[in-house]
């Protein structure tokens, strides 16, 4: 009889913290087991996975020059389980990013950045700014060559921006290169203030849905009767966990987090590369005036993207993917065009002599920054509005178009820069 008291206790308890996170009932349709079930809840299960192998490497990391890169070193053959550590860290953010970018994609797809669900929008927009500057500052720890010189690459980006780009850039690196003061700034920021703010932040965004009245559901399915979240959510969620957790383990076990040669402040790679998330910006940066790459894109797509629920809509499709029928075959001729855009792009813009020595007298920021700009936003202005045309669509089902274009032609740039630019940002194939 005690016993039994007693495990009732304990399972109320775990209930109750299960129901901290959730409210007592939910939504059937939103239980439904499709293949973005659970993003959100997988990028939370990584922050803490973060944290906790973020903690353990600490005990042995050396914030320095000097020790930062043995420090590694000892972690991976020197420590008990110290390379799985390493490796889980290492693979955990890379799924983070991916899943959280994944996630933002499945909300944005099915309407749910629209009232009552905006603030969550925004909260979010800045929950993945700051796994991206996790993943930056995390990634100049090592201090190896990979490390030292993709992050000097970023960092001479800032000088471009007008009025505080030089000061921004040299209080962040601790003077003109990257070097001690460097490692120690990146070294507190991502130990410290970032995960401060990420789980702050989750925080806000996990309240901001629940008052939201829990997850998107389509018109139909806002009446049906609500189920209990206990077991048949909390199961499903535990099911997702143990498969991230499997495959996280795996890819830990199998693939070691790269370390090359310790960093050398006087011996550049040909070509020095920015690290992967950041590689669209780098390809960017060969076809465009640098202002245009740091600040004009950057700007607009932070401010778009803030903006996004606050635009008058007159349709109400929500919780459908690509919104409609329409919106998925608009989705399909959308994706073609901006990967089929961005190559043409790329090419013809490695074909063009520099604009430099046609039009020497006329400011780069024009012949290498607005002209090439008109160009673009042109044709993907003259694109939409045929597609508009083609398709009738309404305002939600042209801006999700818009997205659409924008996100293949950033994947485009990124795979050009990663896998097909050889020495001195030359286009080679992969294999040469
Ligand atoms: C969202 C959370 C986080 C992300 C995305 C992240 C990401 C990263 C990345 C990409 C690296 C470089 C790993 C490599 O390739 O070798 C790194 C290193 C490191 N991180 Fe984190 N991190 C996070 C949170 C934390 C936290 C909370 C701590 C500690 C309190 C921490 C401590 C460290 C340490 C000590 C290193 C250097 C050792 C190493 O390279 O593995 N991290 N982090
Ligand atoms: C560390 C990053 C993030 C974490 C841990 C997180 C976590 C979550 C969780 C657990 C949910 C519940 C449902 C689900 O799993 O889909 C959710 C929903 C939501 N998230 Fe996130 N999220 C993150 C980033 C983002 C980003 C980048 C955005 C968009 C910019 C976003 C916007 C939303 C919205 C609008 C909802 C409500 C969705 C709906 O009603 O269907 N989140 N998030």
């Amino acid at each position: 009889m005690a016993d039994n008291t007693s495990n009732n206790r304990q399972t109320k308890s775990w209930y109750n913290l299960i129901l901290h996170l959730h409210p007592r009932k939910v939504k059937p349709y939103t239980l439904r087991f499709t293949l973005t079930f659970g993003l959100g809840g997988m990028a939370a299960l990584l922050v803490v996975i973060q944290v906790f192998t973020g903690l353990l490497l600490k005990f042995h990391y050396i914030p320095s020059p000097e020790g930062a890169y043995n420090s590694i070193q000892n972690i991976n053959e020197g420590l008990l389980f110290g390379k799985l550590a390493h490796n889980i860290h290492h693979w955990s953010a890379v799924l983070l990013l991916w899943i959280t970018f994944l996630h933002m994609m499945r909300v944005l797809f099915t309407g749910a950045y629209r009232k009552p669900r905006h603030a969550t929008w925004i909260f979010g927009i800045v929950l993945l700014v700051l796994v991206v500057l996790s993943n930056f500052t995390g990634y100049l720890l090592p201090w190896d060559q990979l490390s030292y010189w993709a992050v000097t690459v970023v960092t001479s980006l800032m000088q471009y921006v007008p009025l505080i780009g030089e000061t921004a850039k040299e209080t962040l690196l601790g003077g003109q290169e990257v070097g001690s003061i460097t490692l120690s700034n990146f070294f507190n920021l991502h130990t410290g203030v970032i995960p401060l703010m990420i789980i702050l932040l989750m925080g806000f965004h996990f309240w901001r849905i629940r008052k939201a009245g829990g997850l998107v559901v389509p018109e139909g399915k806002k009446e049906e009767p609500l189920t209990d979240t206990y077991p048949n959510l909390v199961a499903r969620e535990f099911v997702v966990a143990l498969v991230l957790l499997a495959f996280l383990l795996t890819i830990s076990v199998i693939f070691d987090a790269p370390l090359r040669e310790r960093a050398n402040p006087y011996f550049s790679p040909n070509p020095a590369k920015a690290p992967w998330y950041f590689m669209g910006l780098q390809e960017l940066l060969i076809h465009f005036h640098p202002v245009f790459v740091v600040v004009v894109f950057p700007l607009t797509i932070l401010v778009g993207s803030f903006w996004l629920p606050y635009v008058r809509l007159n349709d109400s499709n929500q919780g459908i993917w690509f919104l409609s029928e329409k919106g998925r075959v608009a989705a399909k001729y959308s994706a073609t065009a901006g990967f089929v855009f961005t190559i043409l792009f790329i090419l013809i813009s490695n074909m063009l002599p520099d604009p430099g020595k046609i039009l020497p007298s006329v400011p780069a920021i024009i012949t290498t920054g607005l002209i090439p700009f008109l160009i673009v936003t042109g044709t993907i202005f003259l694109f939409m509005n045929w597609l508009k045309k083609k398709f009738s669509l309404n305002r939600s089902e042209y801006i999700q178009s818009i997205i659409i274009v924008l996100v293949i032609s950033y994947t485009v740039l990124s795979l050009t820069g990663i896998f097909f630019r050889g020495a001195g940002m030359k286009l080679v194939w992969p294999w040469q």
